[in-house]
């Protein structure tokens, strides 16, 4: 079942004078349940692309449908619904609270979606446990690792239940051993069901998903 439709999407910056095509006539179809990476160069329109998947920014031309719902026609405050509501973001540098434990990093998105207490508890100790670190809970950040806090920030992800998740080179400042423990925490769960996109420039970390779809200059050349 299609969950993102992208349809001859373009997205274009002015500079001066010079128009960048940061995205190409670019069409893309993904599926509940699928493991993507998308692969590109520095500069080849990952972060544009996963910037429009995620709600954050529209196309200037072509089509993107979201669970069936057409994004472009949207003003910023239901790109901002839809977002808290079906996307989940994990980036390269993890984005915890310093001052908030593991547990109260999880929590806090919950917080902000009204959630008592009893509701809340449940979810950060699932999500925790889904990560491993139930154990870890009462930690901060600088307590962690940078694995252990990449995966804090993935509990946190899942705690809110996105239908996708949308991992901006997640492993990009982890070594590579910590790194490949991320991968394997993403694949257990679109074992599970979650849809995962993963934005690398990585090919190895690319290989771990099951699809791979490459950019360069903007265009997608290669799907496979
Ligand atoms: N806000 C912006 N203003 C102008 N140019 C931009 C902006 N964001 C991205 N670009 C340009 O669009 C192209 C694609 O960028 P980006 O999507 O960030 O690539 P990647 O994530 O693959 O490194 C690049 O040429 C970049 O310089
Ligand atoms: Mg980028």
């Amino acid at each position: 079942m299609t969950l993102i439709h992208i349809e001859n999407a373009s997205k274009y910056y002015t500079m001066g004078e010079e128009t960048i095509k940061a995205l190409d006539d670019v069409s893309l179809d993904i599926d509940h349940g699928e493991f993507v990476a998308i692969m590109g160069p520095s500069g080849s329109g990952k972060s544009t692309l996963m910037n429009i998947i995620g709600c954050l920014d529209i196309v200037d031309k072509g089509n993107y449908d979201l669970d069936g719902q057409a994004i472009n026609v949207l003003k910023d405050s239901g790109l901002a619904e839809i977002r808290n509501r079906k996307i989940g973001f994990v980036f390269q540098s993890f984005n915890l609270l310093p001052r908030l434990s593991a547990y109260e990093n999880v929590e806090l998105p919950l917080i902000y979606r009204g959630m008592s207490k009893k509701e809340r508890e449940l979810l950060v100790i699932h999500a925790l446990e889904s990560v491993d670190l139930l154990d870890r809970r009462k930690h901060f950040p600088s307590e962690l690792s940078g694995g252990q806090q990449q995966r804090v920030a993935i509990a946190r992800v899942l705690a809110g239940d996105p239908a996708i998740i949308l991992a901006d080179e997640p492993t990009g400042a982890l070594d590579s051993k910590t790194g490949l423990e991320i991968l394997n925490i993403l694949k257990r769960l679109n074992a599970q069901g979650r849809t995962i996109i993963l934005i690398t420039h990585d090919l190895l970390i690319a290989q771990q998903a099951k699809r791979i779809v490459r950019f360069r200059d903007g265009r997608l050349y290669k799907d496979f």
